[in-house]
């Protein structure tokens, strides 16, 4: 964990308290509010997190007045990620830079920073939890919009061999797989259409299927490829199919590669891990990651609000 070494690096004066929030439309959905406020509560700061449902025009007025706002941090949700990017652009960490999307903003030194902890989030869960060692495998990347491209971005700097973008919309996929090709000149970086010959080809010698996709999200969806593009595991050669969608938790992509002898995971814990390094660029703390973990897993057993 890249917390700085658990030294608090804010200093709260008596009586102050930290101001912390969520910019998106609709809000409805999220669970950052709770997993946050939990992460608060168990190392007794005086903090608050406030969901910030604004439409558009509001929220670039709000990104062009950045100096004058009175939040300490925040965190960008769909469908505003990359206009915070493109607002924010003199302000971007490298990998919001490379990824053209912006979900936490917090202070270094004084100065506005603007991050994309999605990027992090999703390493660490395929790591930690999907026990996944991305360095020399291929993986393929269902989808082509900005969780592919965080995606994208953790696996070609976590040493992927080689990575396979398909998406619904093929000249998608080529942008995206342009765009890192230069970044990441070593890693092998195709870009397929969502078709049964290709997607059923490649699934085949991958050992990572990640969907990031929005397919799944609605009850009764068909997953994002039918179960039979998917192979059968052979004995001791399962794949981990990886899908960035985390309510349900267990979708019927993930449901299928099940039946099929894979191994799977789902999206909270990507979502977890955002939470917990934009946590800790915001606090300079370690972030109390089993008190956001219930906090978060209660919130996903609950039925959303729409
Ligand atoms: N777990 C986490 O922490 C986490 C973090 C970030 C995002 N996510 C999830 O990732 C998902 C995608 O988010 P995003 O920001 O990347 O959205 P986005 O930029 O709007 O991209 C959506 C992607 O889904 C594809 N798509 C949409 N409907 C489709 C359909 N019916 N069939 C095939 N492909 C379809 C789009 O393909 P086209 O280009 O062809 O339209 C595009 O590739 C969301 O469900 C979001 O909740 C999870």
């Amino acid at each position: 964990m890249s917390s700085q070494s658990g030294k608090q690096i804010v200093k709260q004066p008596a009586g102050k308290f930290q101001l912390y929030g969520i910019f998106g439309h609709p809000l409805g959905h999220t669970l950052s509010p709770r997993m946050q406020e939990a992460g608060f509560k168990a190392l007794g700061l005086k903090a608050f997190y406030v969901p910030l449902d604004l439409a558009r025009f509001r929220f670039v007025r709000l990104m062009r007045r950045l100096p004058k706002l009175v939040l300490d941090g925040f965190n960008v949700t769909v469908p505003y990620k990359e206009d915070a990017a493109r607002m924010l652009k003199k302000i971007l960490e490298p990998e919001a830079a490379a990824v053209g999307a912006v979900n936490t903003v917090f202070k270094k030194n004084g100065r506005w920073r603007a991050a994309n902890t999605d990027v992090f989030g999703f390493g660490l869960a395929l790591k930690k939890k999907g026990r996944f060692n991305v360095r020399g495998a291929k993986a393929v990347v269902l989808g082509a919009g900005g969780a592919a491209r965080a995606a994208v971005y953790a696996l070609a700097g976590g040493g992927a061999r080689e990575i396979v973008v398909c998406n619904r919309h093929k000249p998608r996929a080529i942008l995206l797989v342009r765009n890192f090709r230069r970044l990441f000149p070593k890693v092998c970086l195709t870009a397929e259409a969502l078709e049964r010959e290709a997607v059923a080809r490649h699934l085949a010698s991958a050992g990572l299927i990640v969907n990031t996709t929005s397919v799944g999200l609605k009850p009764g969806e068909a997953p994002v490829i039918p179960r039979a593009w998917m192979p059968r595991a052979s004995s001791g050669r399962k794949k981990l199919f990886y899908d960035l969608v985390y309510r349900p938790v267990q979708t019927v992509f993930l449901q299928n590669a099940k039946s099929l002898g894979h191994r799977t995971l789902g999206g909270a814990e990507m979502l977890l891990y955002q939470g917990v390094r934009a946590f800790e660029l915001w606090t300079g703390r370690r972030a109390p990651e089993s008190a956001m973990r219930r906090a978060l897993w209660e919130g996903l057993k609950e039925a959303p609000k729409r």
